[in-house]
């Protein structure tokens, strides 16, 4: 153990399972341990440096921004908030004016819930199985996986879970008493799941008749990450309210549910506030990420990467007994294998390329959509050996 690991191991709570390696150093898509060694990164946070590692537009605001104002309480007016509210609303799905600001995933998903309870009166929310939302306790009552959910209940009351992409099983529960319909256009911390085509377009239908709101989760999969600014327009699907995280902010926390002003109404003043929301720092790298995302065309540029590396990853799968199914949109792509891979993520990681993880069999890629395409095919390169070293122990 290096002696950052030490200090982590002994002052910090055991919160995070750890990979041993010390990033100290991040640009674009290469992050740079202790030691100097660089790594191709696929795994980016979890799909936060969205625009890049210490992507120079951010940077520079942010140092611009924290010389004249770090913190100013939502009870005041501050320009780089409301210049962020402004590019935000601007890119969200049409009829979703109004964001409400939050400082990660998680809080945009309880944003989301209280602002659907709050304006239907209505106390379920039917969320999916394999649904990811967030670890607090509105958005863990919304998540599916028991390993996170069984160690803390009792959960909130009123949360229910229908097959993701079978709208039937979503039509038998959702009732009088449905304040909302929660999903992720693509599920993907339960691996890249990608929903049948007209599957979202009768979700919506089944909200409509019964008077309960949809909330897309766009956390994972927005931003231009799908090869769109969000999933929902692959399937033509507008919500009623939008939660955004992850890579919003550059790297900053922050978040947002974003929905209808009648939906955003039902609040009043004082009953949904933080003291952290909408500062003004992560605020102007907020607004940095977005102009750097729309002036940049990141959506095409992921989408085109995204195809030739998704190609690169059926080539590699169809070549391995192990590999058992590539899934994804632009560049939010999976590899699923019939074994665990943690042995081969730690093999990648001392040939310098890092990928994520979903379940224990899958590869999960979340590269930066500023990606290189000699990146790519670097991290292809190391993919195709890992794999191919697994086996050869195997077979
Ligand atoms: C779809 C989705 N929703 C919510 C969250 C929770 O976000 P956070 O970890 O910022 O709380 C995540 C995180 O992975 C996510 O992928």
């Amino acid at each position: 153990m290096n002696p950052t690991e030490e200090l982590e191991e002994t002052y910090g709570a055991p919160a995070f399972k750890k990979f041993p390696l010390t990033i100290v150093r991040g640009k674009g898509s290469v992050v740079w341990d202790a030691e100097g060694k660089e790594y191709i990164d696929f795994m980016t946070g979890i799909g936060v440096a969205l625009v890049g590692h210490s992507n120079d537009a951010v940077v520079e605001t942010i140092r611009a921004q924290a010389d004249r104002l770090i913190t100013c309480h939502g009870s005041f007016y501050n320009d780089s908030r409301a210049g962020f509210m402004e590019r935000l609303v601007k890119v969200s799905p049409r009829g979703l004016t109004k964001a409400l600001l939050t400082n990660s995933g998680t809080e945009s998903v309880e944003a989301a819930i209280k602002l659907a309870r709050r304006h239907t009166a209505r106390k379920k929310i039917i969320s999916m199985k394999g649904g990811f939302h967030g670890k607090t306790y509105g958005a863990l009552s919304a998540t599916w996986n028991k390993k996170y959910r069984e160690p803390f209940g009792p959960l909130l009351e009123g949360f229910e879970f229908a097959e993701y992409g079978d709208a039937e099983s979503l039509s038998q529960l959702v009732d009088g008493d449905t304040a909302a319909v929660l999903a992720e256009p693509i599920q993907g911390e339960s691996g890249i799941i990608v929903p049948p085509q007209d599957y979202f377009r009768q979700v919506r239908e089944v909200c409509d008749q019964r008077g309960a709101l949809l909330i897309l989760d766009e956390i994972q999969s927005g931003l231009g990450r799908t090869g769109k600014m969000w999933a929902s327009e692959h399937w033509g699907v507008v919500p009623d309210i939008m939660t955004v995280s992850k890579g919003l902010g550059g790297g900053l926390p922050i978040g947002a549910a974003v929905s209808t002003a009648e939906v955003a109404g039902s609040l009043k003043g004082g009953e949904h506030t933080s003291t952290f929301a909408g500062n003004p720092l992560s605020c102007a790298a907020g607004s940095a990420t977005l102009d750097f995302i729309t002036k940049n065309d990141l959506p095409s540029r992921a989408k085109e990467k995204g195809e030739k590396m998704k190609a690169g990853l059926s080539k590699i799968a169809s070549s391995h007994k192990l590999a058992k199914e590539v899934r994804g949109l632009g560049l939010m792509l999976a590899l699923q294998t019939r074994v665990d891979i943690h042995s081969q993520l730690l093999s990648a990681e001392a040939k310098g390329v890092i990928f994520a993880y979903s379940g224990r069999d899958t590869f999960r890629f979340l590269p930066a959509l500023v990606i290189e395409e000699s990146q790519i095919s670097k991290g292809l390169e190391v993919l195709d050996g890992v794999i191919g070293e697994e086996e050869a122990g195997r077979f």
